[in-house]
């Protein structure tokens, strides 16, 4: 059974280490006051060390994930909304090949694209989710306006195309998707049949609190390198990658989609939060552990309605980063600091 070796928690822009298991009693003392609004997102995790890329694409995640942040905080920092603003963050990653969503996911085992997303408002828990969408350019968009245009919180394929299109929302050929380096990844998979975390999974996503004290969360992905016709991850299911409730916590999550799914992950953490009264990273650690009993691997972020955030995983690395008026910060690898 796989264990959890690393985790990173971080509290108010400070970052801390624990190895062995996920716990917060490394972690800094909480931020003594609120933040006005806040911003956090991620841009998957997995086997990222350090030397396993060259500088320059290093400087270019960076670049793309302050790239994100400035697009939510934006929203903020005008009086926007938390919803509008994890739109605009992970709009940003979808539209950039270096992630796995949207523009740059990856292949599924017969070379096509089938995309997931999800959204949800901590204000009434409204919710909206596509799962396995091929022709919708920016699945994130399709999510919310299953929300906000339907009466319903989930559409899958075609016809969650076939609503996305008659919603007016942009059309692409499922090449569009297509990248260079997403199809290497699926012919490595295919050929060495050795399915790294890093070859496979990769997810973005954001959650944010308002001006107004609200809280929302949105996550996005091409799902799993070589994963089956029809295979749907967490990514799309509301309670185990994405979750929002104002005044308990926002998660968003990143890994194997199986584990998550199993244990409801943003749920979970949610639930402990507000029922156990745990904090959001204790809670995260929580959920994190038993993704790893059961032999998963992945990463979260998580807000609460005080503004206090985390970024925990137990793979090597995530992208990931978070924005607030007092500052910003990203970061990479397990070992680093997110400032
Ligand atoms: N977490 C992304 C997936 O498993 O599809």
């Amino acid at each position: 059974m796989k264990r959890l070796t690393h985790a990173a928690l971080a509290l108010g822009g400070l970052i801390a280490t624990a190895c062995a298991s996920v716990s917060s009693e490394s972690a800094p003392a909480p931020a003594s006051t609120a933040p006005e609004w806040r911003l956090v997102i991620h841009g998957g995790a997995g086997v990222i060390l350090p030397g396993s890329m060259t500088p320059e694409m290093e400087a270019a995640y960076i670049t793309a994930l302050n790239v994100s942040l400035e697009a939510g905080a934006a929203v903020l920092r005008a009086g926007g909304s938390a919803l509008d603003a994890v739109e605009a963050a992970v709009l940003t990653m979808e539209d950039d090949a270096l992630f796995n969503a949207g523009h740059g996911a990856v292949f599924t085992a017969s070379g096509t694209h089938e995309l997931d997303a999800s959204i949800m408002d901590g204000r009434d828990r409204n919710a909206g989710a596509v799962a396995g969408v091929m022709r919708v350019k920016n699945p994130v968009l399709a999510a919310r306006a299953v929300m906000e245009k339907s009466e319903h919180v989930m559409f899958a394929a075609e016809g969650a195309d076939a609503f996305a299109q008659a919603q007016g929302l942009e059309m692409v050929e499922n090449a569009y998707f297509d990248t260079d380096r997403r199809r290497e990844a699926l012919e490595r998979v295919l050929q060495e049949r050795a399915r790294t975390a890093a070859d496979r999974h990769g997810t973005v996503g954001a959650i944010a609190l308002d001006r107004g004290g609200n809280l929302a969360a949105a996550t996005t992905t091409g799902g799993m390198t070589a994963k089956a016709a029809g295979r749907v991850g967490d990514a799309p299911l509301i309670g185990a990658a994405t979750y929002a409730e104002n005044g308990v916590c926002a998660v968003s999550a990143t890994g194997h989609g199986e584990y998550f799914i199993r244990v409801g992950v943003a749920k979970t953490i949610c639930d402990r939060v507000k029922l156990a009264g745990e904090d959001v990273k204790t809670a995260a650690g929580a959920a994190l552990d038993e993704v790893a009993a059961l032999g998963g691997d992945g990463g979260v972020i998580v807000l609460s309605g005080e503004g206090d955030y985390g970024f925990v995983f137990n793979a090597a690395g995530m992208y990931r980063g978070w924005i607030d008026a007092s500052g910003s910060g990203t970061a990479i690898y397990g070992e680093d600091d997110a400032e």
